[in-house]
């Protein structure tokens, strides 16, 4: 018999990727460059299902059914058009190429629309949850043609993740939109950890809780509505002592956050369709001022505020307390703003590419499987379910409600963190853009005031319709122009 779908590079990724697939009885052929991680896979994981070890492109795609199916696991980039080449030759209308890495999305627009032309789907795909979700069961967001969902989709349902029996895949959208929203997904990622770190921090410095005394506050946020799996393994970590020195292990980790590109990539592309991910921007950025050790130095002895963090005393319990409650209800608040930033700039993608990306179904397959999977997102797939959708989450009912609940909260942790030095550039950002938003007016009238001062650029009045100029440098009379 011929196997159901190809897997090429056996990385760690597509190894388990095609370990999954054989684990649910899908006889899987698998091709590595190199014929050594071929071996090692079908050695130590043969007896979990039916491999056809493969030593070339042209064996792996002689041992498939039709249409042929070849999942792609190499590295983004040059490597991926590699591949694409050697494969596509062997290939025959209507048969797929998959791409599982994390590829620019306007990289895969180009392939896809390359591959069309000779008549091979190519399917850009979203897949989420690290080594383990792919072994165990990943989110997956597939995008590319309709028709290539129908002969791909049912295959990468059954080896996703599943929520209350629903599977963690869906088909997003045409050509670059999987890749399009993993990188939303990425994006986000890096928000809601930079938010998590902040919230320690503040636990940290303000009230000089222990990273383990810390570790037991985000378990027991872990019950209630942060439950996810970020705030999870944040309890890991911080839980963990170093074996070598006995210190906490986040003591001895050098503080300097790295990035592979897909956080800049979601910042790069909301600045082009001009939709505001500031949380998303701010932990970019906060990453790369970790990352600054030159400027962080430079700067190491300018001054801060006098004395100790404005902290409840160690007695104090109770207002201890409060300021933990403080902080959680900050972390919720501000993480509803970040998902509701990219969300915004998945609804803006899908419009300027023309996708019809429902929000509704992709919050539900990251319900699971994903990196930023929670208990949070069935809110989110509630809220995109209404009737009338709302045109941002923080106006959605639920959400409505819970940053009324956070927001005194959140406004005291900001001023806390302001008053005692300590860095909180996600919760600033997220209650900076929920006032903004919530402003009857903006200090943006000054800003287009200035500009028709020194450029004479134009602005517009409330009051009546028109584009108007006052002369500046003449007798100051408004003309409208
Ligand atoms: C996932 C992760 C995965 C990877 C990130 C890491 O969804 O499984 O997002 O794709 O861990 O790309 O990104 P950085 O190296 O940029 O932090």
């Amino acid at each position: 018999t011929k196997a159901r779908i190809g897997v090429t590079g056996l990385a760690v990724m597509g190894a388990n990727l095609a370990r999954n697939l054989a684990r649910h009885g899908h006889t899987v052929a698998v091709h590595n460059r190199s014929r050594y991680r071929t071996d090692a896979l079908l050695k130590e994981y043969g007896h979990e299902g039916e491999f056809v070890a493969c030593d070339t492109p042209e064996e792996l795609v002689a041992a498939l059914e039709r249409p042929r199916r070849v999942l792609i696991m190499v590295k983004a980039g040059a490597p991926t058009d590699a591949v694409i080449e050697e494969f596509a030759p062997l290939l025959e209308p209507g048969d797929m190429l998959v791409d599982g890495g994390n590829a620019h999305f306007l990289d895969t627009r180009r392939r896809e629309a390359a591959l069309r032309e000779r008549g091979i789907h190519f399917v850009g795909t979203g897949v989420s949850g690290g080594e383990e979700g792919a072994l165990l069961g990943p989110s997956i967001m597939p995008g590319g043609s309709k028709e290539s969902y129908e002969a791909l989709g049912p295959l990468l349902e059954d080896i996703a993740a599943k929520v209350d029996g629903v599977s963690c895949c869906t088909h997003i959208g045409p050509d670059g939109a999987g890749h399009f929203v993993k990188m939303v997904h990425n994006g986000i990622e890096y928000a809601d950890m930079q938010l998590i770190a902040e919230a320690y921090d503040l636990l940290r410095q303000v009230l000089g809780m222990s990273p383990a005394e810390i570790a037991d506050v985000f378990e027991e946020w872990n019950r209630g509505e942060l439950s996810s799996y970020l705030i999870e393994i944040t309890a890991e970590v911080l839980r963990q002592v170093d074996a070598a020195t006995g210190r906490p292990l986040v003591d001895v980790i050098a503080d300097r956050a790295e990035q592979k590109g897909t956080g800049r990539w979601t910042v790069q592309n909301a600045l082009e369709l001009g939709v505001p991910v500031s949380g998303i921007a701010e932990a970019v950025f906060a990453r790369s001022v970790s990352g600054h050790t030159e400027l962080r130095r430079a700067a190491r002895d300018l001054p801060g505020p006098e004395g100790a963090p404005q902290a409840p005393p160690a007695g104090d319990r109770e207002g201890r307390a409060e300021f933990v409650e403080d902080v959680r209800r900050a972390l919720y608040a501000s993480k509803i703003i970040a998902y509701a930033q990219g969300f915004d700039q998945i609804r803006a993608g899908s419009a300027e590419y023309g996708w019809d990306v429902d929000p509704g179904a992709l919050a539900t397959i990251w319900r699971g499987g994903c990196i930023i999977r929670a208990v949070f997102l069935d809110r989110i797939r509630e809220a995109y379910e209404q009737e009338s959708p709302p045109v941002t989450l923080l106006t959605a009912p639920l959400f409505a409600e819970a940053l009324g609940l956070a927001q005194e909260s959140w406004r005291r942790v900001v001023a806390t963190a302001a008053g005692a030095g300590v860095p909180a550039p996600g919760f600033s950002t997220a209650l900076a853009y929920y006032d903004s938003l919530r402003a009857g007016r903006l200090p943006a009238a000054l800003v287009q005031g200035l500009r028709d001062f020194f450029g004479a650029h134009t602005y517009q009045r409330s009051d009546r319709e028109g584009t108007f100029h006052t002369l500046w440098s003449g007798d100051r009379t408004e003309i409208e122009v």
